[in-house]
């Protein structure tokens, strides 16, 4: 994706829908081979950005209204989803959409549908898809709609990954799962990482997502209201106080000014 060194570069991109102003402003940088989370509650604007990136803003009733969307320095305005697609970026839209009636085999072979890369390429990306989620093998014949919840997520993401992207963006991943099905996606996110896919995850579950993540962004309304590296947001009295819902137990204590650190390395962006 070049040799920026970016996989994607977000910039004062604004977007909404008719009327409703669901993001101002809003810049990123998702660094190539690296896990970027946005966090934020109902409505902050997640999904909006996502489909702002995958060009899919129209299928939803809205519109990129100012800013822009690069991909490896190249700004994609221009295109439309599929091409998105063909240049290394797949989404994993909220709520676990999966082909209900086709079969876990046919599921996976339509994410291979219009990916870049040949029959050889996506024999490969099964075998991936498969050692990352080897439920996925041995239920290939069922239909997806009688998989768990969390089966359906997994195959959800392995759709995605059939198309070899080097770009993967998850939409709430964990929303629904149990803890321990919630642990397990996050570890196979981990992996996708680590065999080189870069990952922009959106999720309300701060404390799962700062634990994968490199760098944190928080939206609130539409806005980034803090950005900086996860092991600081991770660590920070005020971080884990609004957004991990961690009761500060120290604050009474006459030490508490000293033991706070200060939001040292963060940018307040507004
Ligand atoms: N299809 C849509 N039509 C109209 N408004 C929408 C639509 N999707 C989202 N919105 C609005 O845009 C804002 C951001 O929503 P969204 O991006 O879905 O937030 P999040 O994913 O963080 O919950 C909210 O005010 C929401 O009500
Ligand atoms: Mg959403």
């Amino acid at each position: 994706m070049g040799g920026t060194g970016l996989a994607l570069e977000v910039t004062d991109l604004s977007a909404g829908y008719g009327p409703v102003h669901a993001l101002r402003r809003v810049s990123l940088t998702v660094p190539e081979g690296s896990v970027v989370t946005v966090l934020g509650g109902n409505g902050a604007g997640k999904s909006t950005l996502l489909r702002a990136v995958s060009r899919t803003l129209s299928f939803h009733g809205g519109a990129v209204t100012s800013g822009t969307v690069a991909l490896g320095g190249r700004p994609i305005g221009g295109l439309t989803p599929d091409r998105v697609v063909a240049a290394g970026v797949c989404q994993v839209p909220e709520g676990r959409q999966v082909f209900a009636r086709m079969t876990v085999e046919d599921n996976l072979r339509a994410g291979a549908l219009g990916a870049r890369g040949d029959r050889k390429a996506r024999a490969s990306a099964l075998r991936r898809v498969h050692e990352l989620f080897p439920v996925l093998a041995d239920r290939s014949r069922q239909r997806a709609g009688l998989l768990s919840g969390g089966e359906q997520q997994m195959l959800a993401v392995g759709r995605a990954l059939m198309a070899s992207p080097r770009l993967l963006l998850l939409d709430e991943p964990s929303l629904g799962l149990a803890p321990l099905m919630a642990a397990r996606i996050a570890d196979t996110i981990r992996e996708i990482n680590a065999q080189g896919t870069t990952v922009l995850l959106v999720e309300q579950n701060a404390a799962l997502a700062l634990r994968l993540a490199d760098r944190a962004y928080v939206l609130e309304v539409g806005e980034v209201a803090l950005s900086g590296p996860a092991a600081e947001l991770a660590a920070s009295d005020e971080v884990r106080r609004r957004y991990l819902g961690v009761v500060d137990e120290d604050a009474a204590a006459p030490d508490a000014v000293v033991a706070h650190p200060v939001l040292s390395g963060w940018e307040e962006t507004r």
